[in-house]
Protein backbone atom coordinates (compact mmCIF):
# COMPACT_ATOMS: atom_id res chain seq x y z
CA UNK A 1 0.00 0.00 0.00
CA UNK A 2 1.99 3.31 -1.33
CA UNK A 3 2.56 5.76 1.54
CA UNK A 4 1.72 8.17 -0.49
CA UNK A 5 -1.81 8.27 0.62
CA UNK A 6 -0.76 8.50 4.21
CA UNK A 7 1.20 11.81 3.63
CA UNK A 8 -1.61 14.57 2.95
CA UNK A 9 -2.22 16.64 6.22
CA UNK A 10 -5.54 17.60 4.11
CA UNK A 11 -6.60 13.99 3.44
CA UNK A 12 -10.15 14.01 5.12
CA UNK A 13 -11.78 11.21 6.05
CA UNK A 14 -14.43 10.81 3.60
CA UNK A 15 -12.45 11.21 0.27
CA UNK A 16 -10.91 8.77 -1.54
CA UNK A 17 -7.02 9.62 -0.78
CA UNK A 18 -7.27 7.27 1.84
CA UNK A 19 -8.27 3.67 2.53
CA UNK A 20 -11.73 2.83 4.11
CA UNK A 21 -11.21 0.58 7.10
CA UNK A 22 -13.84 -1.28 6.42
CA UNK A 23 -12.03 -2.38 3.77
CA UNK A 24 -8.66 -2.57 5.02
CA UNK A 25 -9.98 -5.24 7.78
CA UNK A 26 -13.01 -6.93 5.86
CA UNK A 27 -11.31 -10.45 6.16
CA UNK A 28 -10.85 -9.87 9.75
CA UNK A 29 -13.86 -7.83 11.68
CA UNK A 30 -16.81 -5.43 11.22
CA UNK A 31 -14.93 -2.27 11.97
CA UNK A 32 -17.05 0.68 13.50
CA UNK A 33 -17.65 3.66 16.00
CA UNK A 34 -19.81 4.27 18.99
CA UNK A 35 -22.14 7.38 18.31
CA UNK A 36 -25.75 8.87 18.91
CA UNK A 37 -28.02 9.65 16.18
CA UNK A 38 -27.99 13.35 16.24
CA UNK A 39 -23.55 12.78 16.08
CA UNK A 40 -24.06 10.60 12.93
CA UNK A 41 -25.85 12.54 10.87
CA UNK A 42 -23.81 15.58 10.64
CA UNK A 43 -20.04 16.00 9.79
CA UNK A 44 -17.33 15.16 10.54
CA UNK A 45 -18.78 11.66 11.91
CA UNK A 46 -21.35 11.34 9.08
CA UNK A 47 -18.32 11.22 6.56
CA UNK A 48 -16.02 8.96 8.58
CA UNK A 49 -19.17 6.35 9.02
CA UNK A 50 -20.00 6.25 5.59
CA UNK A 51 -16.64 5.37 4.51
CA UNK A 52 -15.01 3.53 7.22
CA UNK A 53 -17.77 2.09 9.40
CA UNK A 54 -19.29 -1.28 8.72
CA UNK A 55 -20.44 -1.43 12.20
CA UNK A 56 -22.76 1.12 14.26
CA UNK A 57 -23.40 1.16 18.25
CA UNK A 58 -25.49 3.41 19.84
CA UNK A 59 -23.74 5.22 22.42
CA UNK A 60 -26.55 6.40 24.63
CA UNK A 61 -29.66 5.83 23.06
CA UNK A 62 -29.89 2.20 23.26
CA UNK A 63 -29.61 1.70 27.31
CA UNK A 64 -32.35 1.29 29.59
CA UNK A 65 -32.07 5.06 30.27
CA UNK A 66 -33.49 6.45 27.95
CA UNK A 67 -34.82 3.68 26.04
CA UNK A 68 -37.42 2.30 28.65
CA UNK A 69 -39.51 4.91 29.89
CA UNK A 70 -41.94 2.98 31.68
CA UNK A 71 -43.12 -0.27 31.88
CA UNK A 72 -44.08 -1.28 28.82
CA UNK A 73 -43.71 2.35 27.83
CA UNK A 74 -40.64 2.55 24.99
CA UNK A 75 -38.97 5.65 23.52
CA UNK A 76 -37.42 4.18 20.19
CA UNK A 77 -37.22 7.05 18.14
CA UNK A 78 -33.54 7.73 18.56
CA UNK A 79 -32.64 4.76 18.35
CA UNK A 80 -34.63 3.82 15.20
CA UNK A 81 -33.39 6.92 13.98
CA UNK A 82 -29.36 5.60 14.13
CA UNK A 83 -30.85 2.36 12.97
CA UNK A 84 -32.50 3.92 10.15
CA UNK A 85 -28.97 5.46 9.23
CA UNK A 86 -26.47 2.53 9.98
CA UNK A 87 -29.32 0.36 7.62
CA UNK A 88 -29.53 3.28 5.08
CA UNK A 89 -25.58 2.84 4.54
CA UNK A 90 -25.16 -0.72 5.05
CA UNK A 91 -23.96 -0.74 8.47
CA UNK A 92 -24.50 -3.10 10.60
CA UNK A 93 -25.54 -2.39 14.25
CA UNK A 94 -24.35 -3.45 18.06
CA UNK A 95 -27.22 -3.10 20.52
CA UNK A 96 -25.78 -1.54 23.90
CA UNK A 97 -27.23 -1.92 26.31
CA UNK A 98 -30.03 -4.12 27.61
CA UNK A 99 -29.26 -4.30 31.51
CA UNK A 100 -26.72 -1.52 33.27
CA UNK A 101 -26.59 -0.85 36.85
CA UNK A 102 -25.73 2.78 35.58
CA UNK A 103 -28.75 2.98 33.69
CA UNK A 104 -31.23 0.84 35.64
CA UNK A 105 -34.34 3.19 35.82
CA UNK A 106 -36.20 3.40 39.05
CA UNK A 107 -39.23 1.68 37.51
CA UNK A 108 -37.62 -1.53 36.96
CA UNK A 109 -36.89 -1.53 41.35
CA UNK A 110 -40.86 -0.12 41.79
CA UNK A 111 -42.36 -1.34 45.26
CA UNK A 112 -41.85 -2.32 48.36
CA UNK A 113 -38.60 -5.04 48.84
CA UNK A 114 -39.73 -6.15 52.20
CA UNK A 115 -42.68 -8.05 50.03
CA UNK A 116 -42.76 -11.25 49.35
CA UNK A 117 -43.37 -11.09 45.65
CA UNK A 118 -41.06 -8.01 44.90
CA UNK A 119 -38.30 -10.39 43.65
CA UNK A 120 -40.42 -11.97 40.98
CA UNK A 121 -41.74 -8.41 39.77
CA UNK A 122 -38.63 -6.93 39.36
CA UNK A 123 -37.89 -10.29 37.33
CA UNK A 124 -40.95 -9.95 35.06
CA UNK A 125 -40.05 -6.00 34.58
CA UNK A 126 -36.47 -7.30 33.27
CA UNK A 127 -38.14 -10.15 31.28
CA UNK A 128 -40.81 -8.09 29.81
CA UNK A 129 -38.46 -4.96 28.76
CA UNK A 130 -35.59 -7.10 27.11
CA UNK A 131 -37.96 -9.49 25.27
CA UNK A 132 -40.15 -6.24 23.76
CA UNK A 133 -36.80 -4.28 23.26
CA UNK A 134 -34.82 -6.97 21.41
CA UNK A 135 -38.02 -8.10 19.39
CA UNK A 136 -38.59 -4.28 18.42
CA UNK A 137 -34.72 -4.65 16.46
CA UNK A 138 -34.93 -8.30 15.56
CA UNK A 139 -33.59 -8.31 12.38
CA UNK A 140 -32.14 -4.83 12.73
CA UNK A 141 -29.06 -5.70 15.55
CA UNK A 142 -26.47 -8.00 14.72
CA UNK A 143 -25.48 -8.05 18.25
CA UNK A 144 -26.24 -7.24 21.59
CA UNK A 145 -24.52 -6.22 25.17
CA UNK A 146 -26.91 -7.87 26.87
CA UNK A 147 -25.38 -7.32 29.99
CA UNK A 148 -22.75 -4.50 31.05
CA UNK A 149 -20.17 -4.47 33.67
CA UNK A 150 -21.42 -6.95 36.36
CA UNK A 151 -17.74 -8.37 37.20
CA UNK A 152 -16.89 -6.84 40.87
CA UNK A 153 -13.80 -4.15 40.48
CA UNK A 154 -12.27 -5.49 43.74
CA UNK A 155 -12.41 -8.47 45.78
CA UNK A 156 -14.11 -6.15 48.40
CA UNK A 157 -17.65 -6.38 46.52
CA UNK A 158 -20.00 -8.87 47.39
CA UNK A 159 -17.93 -10.22 50.36
CA UNK A 160 -15.17 -10.70 47.96
CA UNK A 161 -17.09 -12.41 45.88
CA UNK A 162 -17.00 -12.32 41.41
CA UNK A 163 -20.20 -10.29 41.47
CA UNK A 164 -20.33 -6.45 41.66
CA UNK A 165 -22.93 -5.56 44.31
CA UNK A 166 -25.33 -3.73 41.62
CA UNK A 167 -28.98 -3.14 42.61
CA UNK A 168 -29.71 -5.92 40.30
CA UNK A 169 -27.10 -8.10 41.88
CA UNK A 170 -28.99 -7.21 45.64
CA UNK A 171 -32.59 -8.17 44.02
CA UNK A 172 -32.55 -10.71 41.76
CA UNK A 173 -28.91 -12.45 42.83
CA UNK A 174 -26.36 -13.22 40.35
CA UNK A 175 -29.67 -15.02 38.51
CA UNK A 176 -29.58 -11.33 36.77
CA UNK A 177 -27.65 -12.77 34.05
CA UNK A 178 -29.24 -15.35 33.51
CA UNK A 179 -32.59 -13.78 33.05
CA UNK A 180 -31.40 -11.42 30.90
CA UNK A 181 -30.10 -13.76 28.34
CA UNK A 182 -32.34 -15.79 28.37
CA UNK A 183 -35.22 -13.45 27.62
CA UNK A 184 -32.81 -11.69 24.53
CA UNK A 185 -32.48 -15.66 23.07
CA UNK A 186 -36.26 -16.02 23.56
CA UNK A 187 -37.00 -13.16 21.43
CA UNK A 188 -34.46 -13.15 19.14
CA UNK A 189 -32.55 -17.12 17.95
CA UNK A 190 -30.12 -15.26 15.57
CA UNK A 191 -28.63 -12.63 17.27
CA UNK A 192 -25.65 -12.71 19.44
CA UNK A 193 -25.57 -12.01 22.75
CA UNK A 194 -22.71 -10.59 24.84
CA UNK A 195 -21.59 -10.17 28.01
CA UNK A 196 -19.73 -6.87 28.39
CA UNK A 197 -17.07 -5.30 30.69
CA UNK A 198 -14.22 -3.39 31.24
CA UNK A 199 -10.98 -4.19 32.48
CA UNK A 200 -10.09 -7.66 31.20
CA UNK A 201 -6.44 -6.97 30.88
CA UNK A 202 -6.21 -6.52 34.52
CA UNK A 203 -5.79 -10.50 36.08
CA UNK A 204 -7.60 -9.87 38.75
CA UNK A 205 -10.69 -8.47 37.43
CA UNK A 206 -10.36 -10.92 34.04
CA UNK A 207 -10.53 -13.82 37.25
CA UNK A 208 -13.75 -12.30 38.42
CA UNK A 209 -14.83 -12.11 35.08
CA UNK A 210 -14.31 -15.52 34.35
CA UNK A 211 -15.78 -16.70 37.49
CA UNK A 212 -18.95 -15.07 36.76
CA UNK A 213 -18.84 -16.54 33.00
CA UNK A 214 -18.24 -19.83 33.55
CA UNK A 215 -21.11 -20.43 35.66
CA UNK A 216 -23.40 -18.84 33.29
CA UNK A 217 -21.91 -21.00 30.50
CA UNK A 218 -22.25 -24.46 32.73
CA UNK A 219 -25.82 -23.27 33.32
CA UNK A 220 -26.56 -22.71 29.88
CA UNK A 221 -27.26 -19.46 29.40
CA UNK A 222 -26.95 -18.30 26.00
CA UNK A 223 -23.56 -15.98 25.57
CA UNK A 224 -22.01 -16.09 22.59
CA UNK A 225 -19.36 -13.93 23.49
CA UNK A 226 -17.73 -11.36 25.55
CA UNK A 227 -17.15 -7.57 24.81
CA UNK A 228 -13.94 -6.14 25.96
CA UNK A 229 -14.50 -2.25 26.34
CA UNK A 230 -10.92 -1.57 26.86
CA UNK A 231 -10.85 2.08 27.59
CA UNK A 232 -7.37 2.73 27.60
CA UNK A 233 -4.21 5.15 27.96
CA UNK A 234 -1.26 5.63 26.10
CA UNK A 235 1.59 3.64 28.05
CA UNK A 236 -0.66 1.81 30.35
CA UNK A 237 -1.12 -1.08 28.59
CA UNK A 238 0.26 -3.43 25.59
CA UNK A 239 -1.48 -6.20 23.40
CA UNK A 240 0.13 -8.68 25.39
CA UNK A 241 -1.53 -7.41 28.52
CA UNK A 242 -5.35 -8.11 26.25
CA UNK A 243 -3.24 -11.25 24.25
CA UNK A 244 -4.96 -13.23 27.79
CA UNK A 245 -7.94 -12.21 27.67
CA UNK A 246 -9.00 -13.35 24.06
CA UNK A 247 -7.38 -16.93 24.62
CA UNK A 248 -9.44 -17.04 27.58
CA UNK A 249 -12.53 -16.72 25.51
CA UNK A 250 -11.13 -18.49 22.37
CA UNK A 251 -10.58 -21.06 25.19
CA UNK A 252 -14.34 -21.40 26.26
CA UNK A 253 -15.28 -21.36 22.56
CA UNK A 254 -16.87 -17.87 22.18
CA UNK A 255 -15.76 -15.09 19.93
CA UNK A 256 -14.71 -11.75 21.20
CA UNK A 257 -15.90 -8.12 20.29
CA UNK A 258 -13.95 -5.11 21.07
CA UNK A 259 -16.88 -2.61 21.96
CA UNK A 260 -15.58 0.48 23.06
CA UNK A 261 -11.89 1.19 22.10
CA UNK A 262 -10.32 4.22 22.76
CA UNK A 263 -6.68 5.43 24.10
CA UNK A 264 -6.36 8.58 26.05
CA UNK A 265 -3.29 10.96 25.31
CA UNK A 266 -2.61 11.12 29.31
CA UNK A 267 -0.99 8.68 30.87
CA UNK A 268 -2.60 9.63 34.18
CA UNK A 269 -1.99 7.50 37.16
CA UNK A 270 -4.57 5.67 38.63
CA UNK A 271 -5.22 8.56 41.41
CA UNK A 272 -6.71 10.55 38.68
CA UNK A 273 -9.15 8.07 37.94
CA UNK A 274 -10.18 6.81 41.62
CA UNK A 275 -9.40 10.32 43.02
CA UNK A 276 -9.31 13.05 40.74
CA UNK A 277 -7.62 15.35 39.88
CA UNK A 278 -5.08 14.03 41.74
CA UNK A 279 -2.50 13.74 39.50
CA UNK A 280 -4.14 13.75 36.54
CA UNK A 281 -1.47 15.44 33.62
CA UNK A 282 -2.21 19.24 33.07
CA UNK A 283 -4.17 19.27 29.24
CA UNK A 284 -2.07 19.00 26.37
CA UNK A 285 -2.68 21.50 23.11
CA UNK A 286 -2.73 20.38 19.66
CA UNK A 287 0.61 21.92 17.52
CA UNK A 288 2.73 21.59 20.95
CA UNK A 289 5.50 19.34 20.90
CA UNK A 290 3.92 17.02 23.90
CA UNK A 291 0.35 17.08 21.31
CA UNK A 292 2.63 15.24 18.95
CA UNK A 293 4.82 12.80 21.06
CA UNK A 294 1.45 11.72 22.27
CA UNK A 295 -0.50 11.23 19.45
CA UNK A 296 2.94 9.38 18.50
CA UNK A 297 3.03 6.94 20.99
CA UNK A 298 -0.73 6.33 20.52
CA UNK A 299 -0.38 5.83 16.56
CA UNK A 300 2.23 2.61 17.87
CA UNK A 301 -0.58 1.57 20.69
CA UNK A 302 -3.19 1.61 18.21
CA UNK A 303 -1.14 -0.17 15.96
CA UNK A 304 -0.46 -2.76 18.06
CA UNK A 305 -3.38 -3.36 19.12
CA UNK A 306 -5.13 -3.79 15.92
CA UNK A 307 -1.81 -6.56 15.01
CA UNK A 308 -3.02 -8.62 17.95
CA UNK A 309 -6.94 -8.34 16.63
CA UNK A 310 -6.34 -9.10 13.50
CA UNK A 311 -3.95 -12.21 15.06
CA UNK A 312 -7.01 -13.26 16.60
CA UNK A 313 -9.60 -15.15 14.44
CA UNK A 314 -11.99 -14.78 17.52
CA UNK A 315 -11.89 -11.19 17.21
CA UNK A 316 -15.13 -10.55 14.94
CA UNK A 317 -15.82 -6.59 15.62
CA UNK A 318 -13.83 -3.54 16.97
CA UNK A 319 -15.53 -0.75 17.39
CA UNK A 320 -14.02 2.49 18.74
CA UNK A 321 -16.34 4.73 21.51
CA UNK A 322 -16.58 7.48 19.27
CA UNK A 323 -15.91 8.52 15.53
CA UNK A 324 -13.84 11.47 16.41
CA UNK A 325 -12.01 13.61 18.56
CA UNK A 326 -14.50 16.49 18.71
CA UNK A 327 -16.99 14.08 20.81
CA UNK A 328 -15.89 11.77 23.73
CA UNK A 329 -16.82 11.36 26.72
CA UNK A 330 -13.03 10.97 27.52
CA UNK A 331 -13.45 15.39 27.69
CA UNK A 332 -15.23 14.99 30.92
CA UNK A 333 -13.93 11.78 32.29
CA UNK A 334 -12.07 11.46 34.81
CA UNK A 335 -11.54 15.61 35.15
CA UNK A 336 -12.60 18.33 32.35
CA UNK A 337 -9.86 17.97 30.06
CA UNK A 338 -9.90 17.90 26.39
CA UNK A 339 -8.77 14.54 25.10
CA UNK A 340 -7.99 12.94 21.26
CA UNK A 341 -8.52 9.25 21.63
CA UNK A 342 -9.51 8.49 18.75
CA UNK A 343 -9.02 7.68 14.55
CA UNK A 344 -10.26 10.97 13.43
CA UNK A 345 -9.07 14.41 14.69
CA UNK A 346 -11.37 17.01 15.49
CA UNK A 347 -11.95 18.20 12.21
CA UNK A 348 -12.49 14.83 11.13
CA UNK A 349 -8.87 14.24 9.44
CA UNK A 350 -7.30 11.19 10.10
CA UNK A 351 -4.66 11.01 12.55
CA UNK A 352 -1.12 9.20 12.96
CA UNK A 353 -3.37 6.85 14.66
CA UNK A 354 -5.80 6.00 11.53
CA UNK A 355 -2.11 6.16 9.29
CA UNK A 356 -1.03 3.03 11.84
CA UNK A 357 -4.04 1.24 12.21
CA UNK A 358 -4.96 1.56 8.04
CA UNK A 359 -1.15 0.78 6.35
CA UNK A 360 -1.12 -2.33 7.64
CA UNK A 361 1.42 -3.60 5.32
CA UNK A 362 4.32 -0.92 6.83
CA UNK A 363 5.68 -0.53 10.00
CA UNK A 364 3.96 2.75 11.73
CA UNK A 365 5.87 5.86 11.33
O1 LIG B 1 -28.61 13.92 26.59
C1 LIG B 1 -28.57 14.55 27.89
C2 LIG B 1 -28.77 16.04 27.76
O2 LIG B 1 -30.09 16.28 27.26
C3 LIG B 1 -28.58 16.71 29.12
O3 LIG B 1 -28.70 18.11 28.98
C4 LIG B 1 -27.18 16.35 29.65
C5 LIG B 1 -26.91 16.97 31.00
O4 LIG B 1 -27.62 16.25 31.98
O5 LIG B 1 -27.09 14.92 29.79
C6 LIG B 1 -27.20 14.29 28.52
O6 LIG B 1 -27.12 12.89 28.70
C7 LIG B 1 -25.79 12.46 28.98
C8 LIG B 1 -25.43 11.36 27.97
O7 LIG B 1 -24.12 10.84 28.24
C9 LIG B 1 -25.47 11.86 26.51
O8 LIG B 1 -24.40 12.74 26.31
C10 LIG B 1 -25.77 11.86 30.39
O9 LIG B 1 -25.98 12.89 31.33
C11 LIG B 1 -24.41 11.23 30.64
O10 LIG B 1 -24.43 10.51 31.87
C12 LIG B 1 -24.10 10.21 29.53
O11 LIG B 1 -22.80 9.71 29.78
C13 LIG B 1 -22.52 8.52 29.03
C14 LIG B 1 -22.25 7.36 30.01
O12 LIG B 1 -21.89 6.17 29.28
C15 LIG B 1 -23.49 7.02 30.83
O13 LIG B 1 -24.51 6.55 29.96
C16 LIG B 1 -21.27 8.76 28.20
O14 LIG B 1 -21.55 9.75 27.21
C17 LIG B 1 -20.87 7.46 27.51
O15 LIG B 1 -19.65 7.62 26.78
C18 LIG B 1 -20.66 6.37 28.56
O16 LIG B 1 -20.36 5.18 27.88
C19 LIG B 1 -20.08 4.07 28.77
C20 LIG B 1 -20.64 2.82 28.13
O17 LIG B 1 -22.03 2.97 27.90
C21 LIG B 1 -20.35 1.61 29.01
N1 LIG B 1 -18.91 1.48 29.24
C22 LIG B 1 -18.28 2.70 29.83
C23 LIG B 1 -18.55 3.89 28.92
C24 LIG B 1 -17.86 5.13 29.46
O18 LIG B 1 -18.40 5.45 30.72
Amino acid sequence: MAAAFLAPAVARAGTSDIPALKDVFRDHFKIGMAVDPWVAVEPPARDILIKHASSITACEVMKPDPMGVAADIYSFGDADALVDFARSHGIAVRGHTLCWHKRASDWFFAGDPADAAYASRVQARLETYVVNVVSHFRGKVYAWDVVNEAAADSGADVGGGAYRDSRWHQVLGPDYIDIAFRAARAADPAVQLFLNDYGLEKPDKRQRFMTILDEKLKRGVPVDGVGHQLHLSIGSTTAADIEPALAAVEARGLVSHVTELDISVYGDPASCWDTPPAGCQPEILPGSAAYDAALKAQADMYRSLFDLFTAHKSVTSVTTWGVADDQTWLDAYPIMRKNYPLLFDAQGKPKPAFRAVADTTHPAE
